[in-house]
C-alpha cells in the first residue's frame, strides 16, 4: 500500500483530489463514493475545482435501512447536499434504504456494480475498522447485503442524530468482495479515533475482525491519513 501522511486534512484532501483527477486522465468513468465526515473536505474541493464528472457514474457504498432519500441523515441526502447538487454526474447509484425486500435490493445493487465496474473506490473507515458498513466478522467475499450495525458503529454515528434511538440498526452495504474488485482504492482516515484501525489494517494481520485489513491484499491502494490517524504506526512510511 502506498501510505501518504499529511499535517492537516486540507493538504490530505488536496492530494485525494489529485488522485481523482489522475484517474479521470487515465480514463476512469466509474467512481465508488463514500459518506461520513472524512470525505467532506474532498467533496468541497471537487466542487471548487474544474473536475468534470458529467460523463461519469458514481456508486455509493451504503445507505441506512429505513431512511427515505430526503431524510437529513440518509446518505442520499448527504451526497446530494455535499456533492451531486453542485457537481453533476451522468448517473448516480445508492442503495434504496426504503426497499424492505432485501433480496431484491441487494440483487439490484449487485447488478448495477456488475454493469459499471468501479475504476476508483473512495473509502473511509469506522473506528472499529469497518469499510462501507462491512462490520468486523463480515466475510471477505460478501457482495451487497443488509448489515446489522454493531453497537460501536451505532454509537459512533449517533453524533449525527438527535438521539441514539434514532440511529438505524441496519444498513445496505456494498460487500467487501465488490470493494476488492475495484481497480484502484483511495482510503482516507483522519483523527486520533481512527489511529487503532489504521495501525491494525497496515501493520496487523489480515483478519475479518478488522475488515479494512483486507486492503493489504489489493494491488492498488493509496492511504491518505493525517498525523493523528498515523499516531500509532510503528514502521516508517
Ligand atoms: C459510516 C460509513 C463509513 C464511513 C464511516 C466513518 O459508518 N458507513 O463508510 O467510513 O462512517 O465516518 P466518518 O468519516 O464520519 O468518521
Amino acid at each position: 500500500m502506498n501510505v501518504l501522511i499529511f499535517d492537516n486534512q486540507e493538504e490530505a484532501s488536496k492530494k485525494a483530489l489529485d488522485i481523482f483527477k489522475d484517474a479521470i486522465d487515465k480514463g476512469a468513468k466509474t467512481f465508488g463514493l463514500a459518506t461520513g465526515s472524512t470525505p467532506e473536505k474532498l467533496y468541497e474541493l471537487m466542487i471548487e475545482s474544474d473536475i468534470d464528472f458529467s460523463d461519469s457514474t458514481s456508486i455509493n457504498l451504503d445507505e441506512y435501512y429505513g431512511l427515505a432519500d430526503d431524510h437529513p441523515q440518509s446518505y442520499h441526502y448527504f451526497m446530494e447536499k455535499h456533492l451531486f447538487s453542485k457537481k453533476p454526474f451522468k448517473e448516480t447509484f445508492i442503495p434504496d434504504g426504503l426497499n424492505e425486500d432485501a433480496e431484491a435490493e441487494t440483487k439490484r445493487f449487485d447488478e448495477i456494480i456488475a454493469n459499471h465496474p468501479i475504476d476508483l473506490q473512495l473509502l473511509g473507515v469506522g473506528p472499529n475498522g469497518h469499510i462501507g458498513f462491512n462490520e468486523p466478522g463480515t466475510d471477505f467475499l460478501i457482495k451487497t447485503h443488509l448489515a446489522d450495525l454493531t453497537d460501536d458503529t451505532i454509537k459512533a454515528n449517533s453524533r449525527f442524530f438527535d438521539s441514539i434511538d434514532q440511529v438505524p440498526t441496519k444498513a445496505y452495504s456494498m460487500g467487501i468482495g465488490s470493494i476488492m474488485d475495484s481497480k484502484e482504492i483511495l482510503f482516507i482516515a483522519f483523527g486520533e479515533n481512527k489511529a487503532a484501525a489504521v495501525k491494525g489494517m497496515l501493520e496487523g494481520p489480515v483478519t475479518e475482525e478488522l475488515p479494512a485489513s483486507v486492503l493489504q491484499k489489493h494491488p492498488n491502494v493509496t492511504l491518505i491519513i493525517d498525523q493523528a490517524a498515523a499516531s500509532q504506526l510503528e514502521k516508517d512510511y
